[in-house]
């Protein structure tokens, strides 16, 4: 393998430029050329494609976004966009991949490999954590960070008025940003879309707990199962039915997808990328490099897509422990 290009794709995440600069410096090392494909596998279909040196990661690690853009394309979903893209990387004689994204990034990667046979292998990126086959994913640490900062200064002023806050923070299908930062800024309920959420229990155990203290903080993650937290607020509002107790909604949003990476971030980045560019020279293709109990693993993409990565059940009962 001679010529291997790297690119993000999904929704970007704090870390990715930092594991761009690993793939690139890595390949560097190793003597092969490297090449940049900008937004995913819609670039990779335009032949958006350029030639990376080192200096072109140079004064990258610590920031947030990805030098190379992302995107989510549609049209490397059909046969015809895919054959397109196997095309430009023809034309330039690139061998091998490294697919910086999530688990709709590794289904591409997955299908592509089986039908052209180009050798993938994947890191993980996306803030939200859920991808079987790493403890952690690069951007999580980061979002649970800025998530975490936000609670509390919301606080802050809930304490201040004796308001009960919903906060909806990111998490289309898992709840793990909910639940770190739920832990961390100390919330009363984290509703995930992992566990069935219970409005009634919610209500009751809001009516007790307002005997003992003037101000509650709800988490939501986005894909909660009862709505947004928005619609949550007004359900336990409806129900609790005291024109005297302030209900407040405050949705985090794509602050959650920016920012400088933590230094946990930065190291998984770079270890994830270092791994990449190796396991795809040692032939371990078609699968993700992630990091379990502390060390490298190579897992196939069959089962980072395949497979759910559960919540901790010690973390759900912890909030429901410490809240009392
Ligand atoms: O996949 C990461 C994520 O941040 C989800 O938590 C969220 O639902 C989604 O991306 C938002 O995507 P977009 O930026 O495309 O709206």
């Amino acid at each position: 393998m001679k010529k291997i290009a790297v690119f993000t794709s999904g929704g970007d995440a704090p870390g990715m430029n930092a594991c761009i600069r690993a793939v690139v410096r890595t390949a560097i090392y190793h003597g092969l050329e490297i090449y940049g494909i900008n937004r995913g596998y819609e670039g990779m279909i335009e032949g958006d494609i350029k030639r990376m040196q080192s200096h072109s990661v140079s004064n990258i690690v610590q920031r947030g976004g990805t030098i190379l853009k992302s995107a989510r394309s549609m049209e490397f979903k059909t046969p015809e966009g895919r054959e397109k893209a196997y095309n430009q990387l023809q034309s330039l004689g690139i061998e091998g991949l490294v697919a910086i994204g999530g688990d709709g990034t590794f289904t591409g990667a997955k299908l592509f490999f089986e039908e052209y046979g180009i050798p993938t292998v994947g890191c993980p990126g996306t803030i939200d954590n859920d991808i079987y086959g790493t403890d952690y994913t690069i951007g999580f640490d980061t979002a649970v960070n800025t998530a975490l900062d936000a609670i509390d200064k919301i606080r802050d002023t809930a304490a201040a008025h004796d308001r009960v806050f919903f906060i909806e923070v990111m998490g289309r299908d898992a709840g793990f940003i909910a639940v770190e930062s739920g832990i961390g800024g100390g919330a009363e309920f984290v509703l995930v879309p992992e566990t069935k959420s219970d409005i009634d229990l919610i209500v009751k155990s809001l009516k007790n707990l307002r005997k003992s203290k003037s101000s509650s903080i709800i988490v939501v993650a986005e894909g909660d199962e009862l709505g947004s937290a928005q619609t949550i607020m007004q359900l336990v509002k409806d129900r609790i039915q005291d024109p005297s107790k302030d209900f407040k909604v405050t949705t985090l949003g794509h602050i959650q997808r920016g920012g400088k990476p933590t230094a946990r971030d930065r190291v998984l980045a770079s270890r994830c990328g270092m791994a990449a560019v190796e396991g795809l020279l040692a032939g371990n293709t078609n699968c993700m490099a992630g990091v379990i109990n502390g060390e490298v693993l190579y897992t196939p993409f069959q089962d980072c897509i395949g497979k759910t990565k559960p919540i901790v059940s010690d973390h759900l009962k912890l909030i429901h422990l410490l809240s009392i």
